[in-house]
């Protein structure tokens, strides 16, 4: 069960976030026009910064955030603000969360993957999701260097590029690659997800923490990685990817097995036959 945060209580009723909305299929597909000609340009301003000089700061501890990450935010908030002015956006770093449960959100990470943005590490992104009266609606991610766009809608499969993608079929968590990410306090007593890596890393076949969410899970659903699992993440860094998971015949939920909402701060998304194993893992057996 969801909890009350992201129910949208709204004439009509209460509905939940994987629920079909109410949109048509042609409202939902101008929506994701919108969204992917946003994500293309946004990306541009990415790539442009890359290979340029970049300012970099120090938001705190470890965590940094570049010119690239408000130059694209504003960017994004400009154009939706331009073409739905009575939308709201839950982002990263000018739009702190009021209410998911608003009529229309959207909810943007502007730049997923900064530490590797900074450093010169080529695996970042920008992440776009759409909820309408609480359900999410369209997922879009978008890889500026690799020019590869993820996406997938209510009522869509899952798309890279042109190409439909599936989850992978891997069966077994010991054939299994699998990805993570830790969060910026890594202090030894706040939970820090080091004893679940370690947990896995004997399990699978081999763990990678690449520093993208948002692509962490682009990459489950196009079967490049057979699961996902990380806590203590925003819904900016999921929620795109969430749904192309999805869609691309995954399952995604969080620690305990409930479904994902966009108050979960923890996911755990594969494939459906490792999936399980993958709970399993981390519930400690
Ligand atoms: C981070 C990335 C990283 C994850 C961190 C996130 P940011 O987002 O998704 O992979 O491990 O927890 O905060 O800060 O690069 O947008
Ligand atoms: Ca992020
Ligand atoms: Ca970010």
């Amino acid at each position: 069960m969801g909890t009350s945060q992201d129910i949208f209580d709204g004439e009509g009723g209460s509905f939940t976030l994987w629920d079909m909305p109410p949109l048509s299929e042609a409202e939902v597909n101008s929506y994701l026009q919108f969204a992917q000609r946003m994500v293309f340009e946004a990306g541009g301003i990415l790539r442009e910064g890359y290979y340029r000089h970049k300012e970099i700061a120090h938001k705190s501890g470890r965590e940094l955030v570049t010119s690239a990450d408000l130059v694209s935010e504003k960017f994004i908030r400009s154009q939706i603000e331009t073409t739905y002015p009575d939308h709201k956006i839950l982002s990263e770093e000018f739009g702190g969360l009021q209410k998911i449960a608003v009529e229309n959100l959207w909810v943007v990470d502007p730049l997923d993957g900064t530490n590797n943005f900074a450093h010169g590490f080529p695996f970042f992104c920008v992440s776009v999701a759409f909820v309408h009266r609480g359900h999410l609606v369209l997922g879009v991610v978008y890889d500026p260097l690799r020019e590869e766009i993820f996406w997938a809608t209510v009522y869509s499969e899952a798309y890279l590029n042109g190409e439909k993608i599936k989850v992978s079929q891997i069966d077994n968590i010991s054939g299994a690659l699998l990805a993570t990410g830790f969060p910026y306090d890594l202090s030894p007593e706040t939970e820090n997800n080091l004893d679940h890596f370690v947990n896995f890393s004997y399990a699978a076949q081999g763990i990678r923490r690449a520093g993208s969410a948002a692509l962490d899970l682009a990459y489950v659903a196009a079967g490049r990685l057979d699961g996902f699992w990380e806590l203590k993440l925003r819904p900016w860094d999921m929620a795109a990817g969430a749904l192309i998971v999805k869609k691309a015949g995954g399952v995604v939920t969080d620690f305990a097995g409930n479904p994902w909402t966009l108050s979960s701060d923890r996911i755990v998304a594969a494939n459906p036959q490792i999936h399980p194993q993958m709970l399993e893992i981390i519930r400690g057996r």
